[in-house]
């Protein structure tokens, strides 16, 4: 017993001085082919962003977000949590600012509207926060991280459709709020999808059930969110512990089937960042994902 706990105790600290020191600045850049296109369509290349929470001191998740222009994506989605501070608006300016070029969608989380708050990290384990609800109102900039995105020409899709064309497809768009502050209000979108567009996605910081159901329903071929972190701190060969939403385990992050209403694609990222409160992340790294959007199998 005597040489068991300080043998603890210092694997304990190890994991944590890994999980805080090096995964949770281990950029990883997860790859996907996903065949929702018309036979005989070029592919289109979809960078999907999320959750980078950034603080101003975050130069490393700065530069790689900036670096990830070199893949040339035709459209760029962000699903949202992406400040953490009352100055960190103009951050995510600066490393957004070659992508922000390009075609663009986003929705927000409850993050942007949110200053992070001190938490126990167990409470990160427990289930769905909910700290949030309690609050009076937002205490960050959120409506000039939205305006300053949307004057850069990125669609707001919260709560709202939208439809552009990128890479030479015309695509139809609609996304909500956060449902995880309840702000998600379905009714402002739902309905068919355009038909008569080339792809139809929707877009939602939390991969609530009843969300991406009525999505897939509605005709929408390709749902994106962010949210869950992948769990953040996972277990090695077992994976998430939580998703901090309803979605199940398996689709924490990474690219499923949606089973219900269609034959929608969901790809869950499991973000950029973490809270500062929570700064660390074990067996999951920090990711942006680009998805190669390939035609159908005409079979
Ligand atoms: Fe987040």
């Amino acid at each position: 017993m005597r040489t068991l706990i300080p043998a603890t105790a210092a694997a304990g600290a190890a994991a944590f001085g890994y999980a805080a020191l090096i995964e949770r600045n281990w950029f990883a850049l997860r790859r996907y082919e996903v065949p929702v296109l018309a036979p005989g369509s070029e592919p289109f290349r979809l960078l999907h962003i999320s959750d980078a929470h950034l603080t101003p001191g975050r130069k490393r998740l700065m530069a790689w977000i900036r670096s990830l222009d070199d893949l040339d994506p035709h459209l760029v989605v962000n699903t949202g949590d992406s400040i953490a501070h009352t100055d960190s608006v103009r951050c995510f300016l600066d490393a957004a600012e070659p992508l922000l070029d390009r075609p663009g969608v986003f929705v927000l989380g409850s993050n942007d509207l949110f200053a992070p708050e001190p938490f126990n990290p167990a409470r990160y384990l427990l289930g769905p926060s909910s700290r949030h609800r309690i609050r009076k109102g937002p205490d960050l900039p959120w409506e000039k991280l939205r305006d300053d995105m949307a004057a850069a020409g990125w669609l707001d899709l919260d709560n709202q459709r939208g439809r552009l064309t990128a890479g030479g497809l015309d695509i139809a768009l609609a996304g909500v709020h956060d449902s995880h502050i309840n702000k998600d209000r379905y009714e402002q979108v739902a309905g068919q999808a355009e038909p008569t567009a080339d792809l139809r996605i929707g877009v939602m910081h939390s991969p609530e059930p009843r969300l991406l159901d009525q999505f897939a329903a509605d005709g929408y071929e390709l749902l994106l969110a962010g949210h869950t972190h992948g769990g953040q701190l996972c277990l090695p060969f077992y994976g998430t512990l939580v998703t901090n939403c309803g979605i199940d385990r398996e689709r924490a992050s990474g690219l499923h089937r949606h089973p219900a209403g269609g034959q929608a694609w969901l790809h869950v990222s499991a973000g950029l960042g973490t809270s500062p409160w929570a700064p660390a992340r074990f067996a999951c790294r920090p990711e942006a994902s680009l998805l190669t959007l390939v035609p159908r199998d005409s079979g």
